[in-house]
């Protein structure tokens, strides 16, 4: 049974309840990170950590826990659930901070209210045959609110958009607003055009992944040439490689969009030079020489 930290205490996930009466039930108020760990190690805290305080500022919630408070319980949660998995080690771990319970169901901010607190901790389940042969996507309307750069566990739309997409056959939906494609439903999208790496600019209409910013940071320190740049839905649609990023699925191509196959449907040679840098650089978090 797995370990959880439910405010300020470690339990069986069963045990763990929270108040009907709490925020992030009734109006899906708080945020949450997702935070990959190899070998018992978090990946990129430091990053997760200062996304989680943009989330937590864009929605006018103190942070409830220092950064040396939050390292302590997220690896106190991997420690106890690692375990008891196999020797591989490698889990991620989600936490969430809602606003917390009021008496009263009233949308104003309540007064004095202590935020709730959440951690859990899944073994990472990588989808081998996802990334040899590449998922297929289809192309939907952002229909998402203004402020996607906030990780809110307000994913209603977001999990509308995700089900068409299977319902579809396809693993994920690219997010298209304006003329421009924004994201993936859970993922950031990159696109590949006459050997150059092309992301979207950040902005308040995507989330800002730690996965794509790795991405780039490889790119850059490797001299593979990259642009972060808006890309519309022609680019998109001619795209030699497309990939989509996120910290659970990593680096994953996508070999046919829409039902047509994207270059030649098989996971591209960029794509294959970039996840052999991002699986490098894993192993280094993994044996400690990369924190
Ligand atoms: N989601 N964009 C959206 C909308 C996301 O939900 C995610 C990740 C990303 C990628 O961000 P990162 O590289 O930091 O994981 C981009 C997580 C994994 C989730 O909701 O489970």
């Amino acid at each position: 049974m797995s370990t959880v930290y439910l405010n300020g205490s470690y339990l069986p996930m069963e045990e763990a309840c929270v108040s009907v009466m709490d925020r992030g039930f009734l109006f899906g108020d708080g945020v949450y990170e997702v935070i990959p760990a190899y070998g018992g190690k978090l990946f990129r805290l430091s990053h997760h950590l200062h996304r989680l305080q943009n989330s937590l500022d864009g929605i006018q919630l103190i942070n409830p826990l220092s950064t040396s408070a939050w390292q302590k319980i997220l690896d106190e949660v991997l420690e106890r659930n690692c375990e008891q998995t196999d020797a591989s080690n490698d889990q991620s771990v989600y936490l969430q901070v809602t606003r917390g319970s009021a008496l009263k169901r009233d949308h104003n901010f309540p007064d004095r209210v202590t935020p709730t607190v959440f951690v859990f901790s899944n073994p990472i389940e990588p989808d081998p045959v996802s990334t040899a042969q590449g998922i297929a996507a289809i192309t939907l309307d952002d229909i998402r609110w203004q402020y996607c750069d906030i990780k809110a566990i307000t994913l209603l739309a977001n999990v509308l958009l995700r089900q068409q997409a299977t319902d579809h056959n396809a693993a994920e939906a690219l997010l298209v607003r304006d003329g421009l494609v924004i994201e993936g439903s859970s993922s950031n999208v990159f696109v590949i055009r006459d050997g150059a790496i092309l992301t979207p600019p950040r902005g308040e209409q995507m989330l800002p992944g730690i996965t794509r910013d790795l991405v780039l940071e490889l790119a850059e320190q490797h001299a593979l040439p990259y642009r972060e740049t808006d890309i519309n839905e022609d680019t998109l649609r001619q795209a030699d490689e497309i990939w989509v990023t996120s910290s659970t699925r990593e680096i994953i191509p996508v070999t046919s969009l829409d039902g047509k196959s994207v270059g030649d449907g098989l996971p591209g040679p960029i794509w294959k030079s970039m996840i052999e840098l991002y699986r490098r650089y894993k192993d280094a978090v993994r044996s400690g020489t990369v924190n």
